[in-house]
């Protein structure tokens, strides 16, 4: 018997992505060798000193019983002096971190935590897929802020329409950003909480990247923006930190009445992470920091060298600020999804065609720094050879 999906359900957009992986698996299974920047999976290992907390503390039977619900009172603390460190933002562990099993799920919940029925979601075009599918569930709307090369992909307040301002309930915002790899600064940050204030918006800063910025600049947090905590908050993974996406560990840090609505779903969908996890999480925040160092270093020279041989062979790309995405104007006369194709099918490089992430990705394909410096040389040449771009 097939059962009928709930109307909910039905809503879900389509997992857009879903169609490149399986074009990637079919050349696969011919045997071909694919260069696989498509996706946003970080290719490196957890440091062996966080799995290695990890081991030690799944010996510990305190953790093989149900956790408190909202999570250990000392990682919540660990998380409060990681935010004082990098950041100078002081928190209440007790009303101002909720923990998550990794933030795709928070930034889903966020809508059902926040939005009713018709309610209206300010929305940056391109952006994650995902926001989309928490807002579908909820069965709001959204209004679409296109991020534009002209505006540095930062959306543009004065253009969003009065009666949407005026509407809007939440607000998404992600930098550094994925898809565009551009980063925010403090000025964009403070005139954000202004308009949030002013129209009483809730804004979700989405700070996945907030560790990967380069050339010596750290990424601003939402929170360092005075007032940020009266309009918002961020949430923070550690899936790209520390190179634990499996792990499934993130948290929300900032207004205490938002942190209180996730903590209120997530008592009715689940009981609080394995302790053992919540204790290597906690370990991996506090301990030696090197480790976060190389991985930025790795994705710069990796960018460094990705984005020299592509400029080298005549594609005029920008070099991005921070993530471990560049994102790649495609030569005149192809979509983004002809173009991807072309470098799929010809080239064997996978890289995301930028309209999965919204209308203004059009033009562009998104390509992860996701190999090591030699795969993504390698990239560059199969594409050179390809023969569209010409030497200055
Ligand atoms: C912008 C953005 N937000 C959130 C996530 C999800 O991260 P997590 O592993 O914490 O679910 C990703 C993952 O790719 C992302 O790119």
């Amino acid at each position: 018997m097939d059962f009928p999906f709930s109307d909910a359900l039905k809503r879900l957009p389509e997992q857009f992505f879903a169609g490149l992986v399986h074009k990637v698996s079919l050349l696969e299974k011919e045997g071909h060798d694919i260069i696989k920047l498509g996706q946003g999976n970080p290719d490196l290992p957890t440091p062996q000193h966080i799995v290695d907390k990890l081991k030690e503390a799944a010996d510990n039977p305190a953790y093989h019983k149900y956790s408190p619900f909202r999570g250990f009172d000392f990682l919540k603390q660990v998380i409060c002096d990681f935010y004082d460190r990098e950041y100078g933002v002081k928190l209440d562990p007790t009303t101002e971190v909720a923990i998550m099993f990794g933030s795709k799920t928070g930034l889903v919940e966020i809508s059902q935590c926040l939005l009713n029925p018709g309610d209206l979601a300010l929305l940056p075009d391109p952006g994650y897929p995902d926001y989309m599918s928490g807002i579908e569930l909820a069965q709001a709307r959204t209004s679409l802020m296109p991020l534009t090369a002209e505006n540095e992909f930062l959306p543009n307040y004065g253009a969003i329409p009065a009666s949407d301002l005026e509407e809007a309930k939440l607000m998404f915002l992600n930098y550094p950003n994925n898809p565009t790899a551009a980063t925010a600064d403090q000025k964009f940050f403070d005139k954000t909480v202004e308009l949030a204030k002013k129209h009483k918006i809730c804004v979700l800063h989405d700070f996945a990247y907030g560790a990967l910025g380069f050339d010596g600049e750290k990424p601003q947090s939402f929170l360092q923006s005075e007032g940020s905590k009266e309009v918002g908050v961020e949430m923070y993974t550690l899936s790209k930190t520390y190179n634990m996406a499996g792990w499934r560990i993130a948290f929300a840090v900032g207004n205490a009445s938002v942190i209180e609505s996730i903590n209120l779903i997530q008592d009715h969908v689940y009981v609080s992470l394995f302790g053992g996890m919540q204790e290597a999480a906690a370990y991996a925040l506090t301990t030696d920091q090197t480790c976060v160092e190389e991985l930025v270093h790795t994705y710069e020279s990796r960018r460094d060298a990705f984005i020299g041989h592509l400029r080298a062979i005549g594609w005029d790309v920008p070099e991005p600020k921070g993530t471990f995405f560049v994102w790649l104007p495609v030569p005149h006369g192809y979509t983004s999804e002809e173009f991807a194709d072309l470098l799929l099918e010809k080239a064997h490089v996978a890289v995301a065609p930028g309209n999965g992430f919204g209308e203004y990705g059009e033009g562009y394909v998104r390509a992860g720094l996701l190999d090591t410096e030699e795969r993504l040389l390698e990239a560059a040449k199969r594409i050179e050879k390809l023969g569209i771009f010409s030497k200055a």
